[in-house]
């Protein structure tokens, strides 16, 4: 009988634990991605957090906030949705620097000018086909 209780409060304990486990997905903080992940627009590029990450670089390098103050990585976990971080949630036609509205501007000053400074040393590839790949073959389905 005591061993019947005893299961019971077990089983209990453990589905509640499953329960609360699932309440805090629900919220979903929001990780640095593990491999390449895909910036969009008409030149897409692979990116690879690790890489950069090897080097030292933070968070807040790349990603900041409305007011331009870096965010960390316990400030990304707090974060609930990815729109936030994507750079164009902030810089688009709207954005109040014209000379930042653009893609291309906003992402070449943060990407390619690393790159040709460097970190440690370190230079990254300034060729555009290192980031943007190959162009797409002439025909379709070759
Ligand atoms: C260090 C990485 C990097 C290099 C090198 C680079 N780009 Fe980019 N570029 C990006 C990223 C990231 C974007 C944003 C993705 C997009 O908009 O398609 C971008 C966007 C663009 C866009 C705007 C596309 C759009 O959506 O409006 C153009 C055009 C462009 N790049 C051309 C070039 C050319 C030409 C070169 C070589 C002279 C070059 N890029 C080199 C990273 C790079
Ligand atoms: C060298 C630049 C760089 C660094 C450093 C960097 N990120 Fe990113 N991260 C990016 C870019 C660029 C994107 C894609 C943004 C876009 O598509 O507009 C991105 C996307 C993300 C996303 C996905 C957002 C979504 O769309 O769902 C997460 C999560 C993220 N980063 C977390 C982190 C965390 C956490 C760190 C630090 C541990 C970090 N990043 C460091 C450049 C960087
Ligand atoms: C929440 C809004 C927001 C998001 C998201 C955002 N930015 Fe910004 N960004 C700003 C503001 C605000 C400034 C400051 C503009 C000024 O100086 O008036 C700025 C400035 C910049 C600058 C120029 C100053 C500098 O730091 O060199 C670059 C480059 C830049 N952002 C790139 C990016 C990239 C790349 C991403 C995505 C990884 C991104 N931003 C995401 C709001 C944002
Ligand atoms: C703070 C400096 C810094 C910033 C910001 C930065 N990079 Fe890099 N990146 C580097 C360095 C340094 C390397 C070379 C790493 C090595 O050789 O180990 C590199 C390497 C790369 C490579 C070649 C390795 C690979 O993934 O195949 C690509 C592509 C790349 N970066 C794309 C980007 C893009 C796109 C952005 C902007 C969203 C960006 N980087 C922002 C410093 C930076």
């Amino acid at each position: 009988m005591l061993n019947k209780k005893l299961i019971a409060a077990v089983i209990t304990l453990t589905i509640t634990g499953i329960w609360t486990g699932n309440a805090a997905l629900a919220g979903e903080a929001l990780k640095v991605p593990a491999g390449t992940i895909t910036i969009e627009g008409k030149k897409p590029v692979s990116f690879d957090h690790q890489i950069h990450l090897k080097l030292g670089v933070a968070c807040g390098q790349c990603h900041h906030d409305a007011k331009h103050q870096p965010r960390t990585a316990e400030a990304i976990g707090a974060l609930t949705k990815g729109d936030e971080l994507q750079c164009a949630t902030c810089h688009n036609d709207k954005f109040a620097k014209a000379e930042l509205r653009e893609r291309k501007d906003t992402f070449h000053a943060r990407c390619k000018d690393c790159h040709v400074a460097g970190v440690n040393g370190k230079k990254g590839p300034t060729a555009c086909t290192a980031c943007h790949g190959k162009t797409k073959k002439a025909v379709e389905g070759c």
